[in-house]
């Protein structure tokens, strides 16, 4: 009778410590530091406060002061809606350059917009596409590459009247696209018109241009009229680890600042590297305290 109760307790101890070990999430924040910003998770390298973050370039901003607080990168004005350790991406909502004409063409207003991210940020050129919307609209932008300059691709789209515009189809009437090339940051979107929009304005005042994540934007013909000037479209920014563009085996020559932790390793990223958890552990292998497990 002893011996059956105390196998008992000793299944009840058993269960307990395994579902305390499965449910313990692994560190994602430093300690003592905030991992919320409404529904952003804030993993670490990234970080809210001083101390938490593993340099400037992982500073996420988080403005509480709106209903569902806003995560902008550094002090910057590109909001963050999702962190990805694994893949080394940024969901940003991004800005859309926008140029507007008056009735007899003359230009009220003319934004074209810079995304200007030092390293270790550059655009995903697999996640995003390069678009641009109106019947009177030649979009380009233009970049660096590494230290050079990339002077520029883009795409045009001319129309004179609504029925000659593809309805929900952006394949360059009233609507074009272009592939990016790989490994680009400090963006600049430029627009020009080739008659102010005169002849078309009814229909189609402005030209807008943006760098938005492959699928997420859908054309219609509706976007031909005038947008909010507050629009933002989701894109992809790709990040590293490193202070430079050094792939893991340079970067691992560098053993004081190389920044996988215990039981992880190095990939190469798009630029530069990250880190992974070996397999059968699992956590954040930026962290101090490495990924955790292992059998
Ligand atoms: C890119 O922009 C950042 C931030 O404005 C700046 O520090 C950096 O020098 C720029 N890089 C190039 C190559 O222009
Ligand atoms: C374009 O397509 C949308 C559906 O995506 C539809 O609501 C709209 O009426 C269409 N517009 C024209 C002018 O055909
Ligand atoms: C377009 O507008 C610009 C600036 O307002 C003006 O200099 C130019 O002559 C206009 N071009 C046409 C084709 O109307
Ligand atoms: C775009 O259209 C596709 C296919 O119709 C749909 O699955 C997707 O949700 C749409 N995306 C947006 C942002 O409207
Ligand atoms: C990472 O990239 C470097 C340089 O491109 C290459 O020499 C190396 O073999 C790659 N390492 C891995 C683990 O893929």
């Amino acid at each position: 009778m002893a011996l059956r109760l105390s196998l008992v307790a000793v299944l009840l101890l058993l269960s307990a410590a395994s579902t305390t070990t499965t449910t313990a999430a692994p560190a994602q924040a430093k300690s003592d530091c905030t991992d919320k910003c409404g529904d952003l998770t804030v993993p670490y390298p990234f970080g809210m406060e001083k101390g938490c973050y593993l340099r400037e370039e992982f500073y996420i901003y988080c403005d509480r002061t709106t209903p569902l607080p806003t995560a902008y990168l550094m002090k910057g004005n590109v909001i963050v809606t999702d962190i990805s350790l694994d893949d080394g991406e940024l969901r940003i909502l991004n800005m859309v350059a926008e140029d507007c004409y008056e009735a007899q063409g003359n230009l009220p207003s003319n934004s074209p917009y810079w995304l200007t991210l030092p390293l270790p940020y550059t655009i995903s050129d697999s996640k995003n596409k390069f678009y641009a919307v109106g019947c009177d609209t030649v979009a380009y932008f233009q970049a660096f590459r590494g230290e050079d300059k990339f002077s520029g691709s883009g795409c045009i789209s001319i129309c004179n009247s609504l029925d000659s515009v593809d309805n929900n189809s952006c394949s360059g009437a009233g609507c074009c696209q272009t592939n990016i090339p790989r490994g680009l940051k400090n963006t600049t979107v430029v627009l020009i018109s080739v008659a102010n929009h005169t002849h078309i304005w009814e229909f189609n005042p402005c030209s807008y241009a943006f760098i938005a994540e492959q699928g997420k934007f859908n054309f219609s013909v509706a976007g031909l009229k005038k947008q909010d000037n507050s629009y933002r479209l989701p894109a992809i920014l790709s990040w590293a680890i490193g202070k430079d563009t050094d792939s893991c085996d340079e970067a691992q020559k560098n053993k004081e600042d190389f920044a996988c932790k215990a039981n992880s390793m190095c990939v190469n990223g798009s630029v530069g590297y990250l880190c992974r958890c070996l397999p059968g552990y699992e956590g954040n292998p930026y962290h101090p305290d490495g990924c955790q497990g292992g059998l």
